[in-house]
């Protein structure tokens, strides 16, 4: 399998309650290697852009308002098949529904403040890694 990067945000419910270091851990048990992190504000504006694709949902503005709240920790993620793998770790979307073991069913609040967002393909993973950080922070 080849080996990837994938974006991975820790969001506001998650740093709120001092879990960046419980959700680093998952990933690196995981074998994902956390090359590239950091912690920042978001406004609305860079979390809707962010969130484009999601526009036309009805959560939209919620989920901006959100991810503007408080910090996030944006992380870049490598390993083999890590845009898959990172996606096991989180379990799915809702912690209803995120299977035993996973950050979602650990940690998560609701299907709105569910702790992480991963990246869904190769090319996302691209333009959201892009989005967050330059090459120069890329160091492997
Ligand atoms: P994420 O993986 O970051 O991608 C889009 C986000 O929208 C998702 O996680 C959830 O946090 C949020 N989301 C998805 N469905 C809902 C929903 N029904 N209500 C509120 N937020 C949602």
């Amino acid at each position: 399998m080849a080996v990837e990067r994938t974006l991975s945000i820790i969001k506001p419910d998650a740093t709120r309650r001092n879990l960046t270091g419980k959700i680093n851990a998952k990933f690196e048990e995981a074998g994902l290697r956390i090359v590239a992190q950091k912690r920042i504000q978001l406004t609305p504006a860079q979390a809707g852009e962010f969130y484009k694709v999601h526009a036309e949902r009805p959560f939209y503005g919620e989920l901006c308002e959100f991810m503007a709240s408080e910090p996030v920790v944006v992380q870049v993620l490598e390993g083999e098949g890590a845009i898959a793998k990172n996606r096991e770790v989180m379990g799915a979307t809702n912690p209803a529904d995120a299977a035993e073991g996973t950050i979602r069913a650990e940690f998560a609040e609701s299907v709105g403040e569910n702790s992480v967002h991963g990246s869904d393909a190769p090319e996302t993973a691209a333009e959201e890694i892009a989005y967050f950080f330059s090459g120069l922070e890329l160091v492997g």
